[in-house]
């Protein structure tokens, strides 16, 4: 069974609040930016509780996810100025540019290879005004190492479910799977990415890094940090405004 397909139907109850955590980091960033009726791509948008959220205070937003099973979640939110697509967030398109791109709660982790990644980069450089930002998140091998193992009996908003963590530090796999009562399984797959993984790729695409936090109390991020939230603009973006 793909990712998300059964568990789509549980995501809000156990995981949809922890997007909210963001709307204070991205409505900051827009303030500071100016941007109060903005273009907004939340990549990988789950169940499209950020897209709502920031639509629902003037923004217009497309949210892109790769399940169906949560984009026909998110898109039963029917918030107003919020669309939703099945798309690949390494290959995103769409017809115009953006004042903001986001990719929140370990979506990221789903980028497998280096070229996956090269690509989610570049793809989101061509998506961005210039002076357009990328906010982005992803889980480090010393969460993985810590926390991602061991089995979890779940219940969430009446499914009953197993949840079984591992971590292969050789291969860099997480693998999670989900057995549910009905006898339906999927397995997720992620892997994890630092900041120094991620400087080739990002300088590649012609971005930089702005700001690197390892939470959401302005903590930075250090090599050590079990999370990275990254904020991210166009390299060349003082040059050509100067
Ligand atoms: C943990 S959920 C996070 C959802 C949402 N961003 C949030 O904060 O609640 C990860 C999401 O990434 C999506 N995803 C994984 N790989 C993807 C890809 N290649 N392109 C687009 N979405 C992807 C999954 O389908 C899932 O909805």
């Amino acid at each position: 069974m793909d990712a998300y397909q059964r568990l789509s139907r549980v995501y809000d109850v156990e995981w949809g609040n922890w997007a909210r955590q963001y709307v204070e980091l991205v409505c900051g960033l827009l303030v500071k930016a100016d941007v109060t009726q903005g273009r907004i791509l939340d990549l990988g948008c789950g169940t499209g509780v950020l897209a709502s959220e920031l639509a629902a205070l003037g923004h217009s937003v497309v949210g892109m996810d790769a399940s169906p099973a949560m984009i026909e979640v998110a898109s039963q939110r029917a918030s107003p100025g919020a669309c939703f697509v099945v798309q690949d967030m390494a290959q995103a398109s769409w017809d115009h540019e953006f004042d903001l791109v986001t990719c929140t709660f370990d979506a990221f982790n789903y980028l497998l290879t280096e070229e996956r990644v090269h690509s989610f980069f570049t793809h989101v450089a061509g998506l961005l005004t210039n002076s357009g930002m990328l906010l982005f998140d992803s889980n480090t091998e010393e969460l993985y190492c810590r926390g991602h193992h061991g089995a979890h009996e779940r219940s969430a908003g009446g499914h009953r479910f197993r949840q079984e963590c591992h971590y292969d530090a050789v291969s860099k796999r997480a693998s999670t799977v989900f057995r549910f009562e009905d006898g339906s399984v999927e397995e997720h797959i992620q892997r994890p990415w630092a900041l120094s993984d991620l400087a080739g790729p990002i300088a590649d695409a012609g971005l930089a890094a702005e700001t690197a936090w390892s939470g959401f109390s302005g903590q930075r991020y250090d090599p050590g940090s079990e999370r990275l939230i990254c904020l991210v603009r166009k390299a060349n973006r003082q040059r050509d405004e100067e």
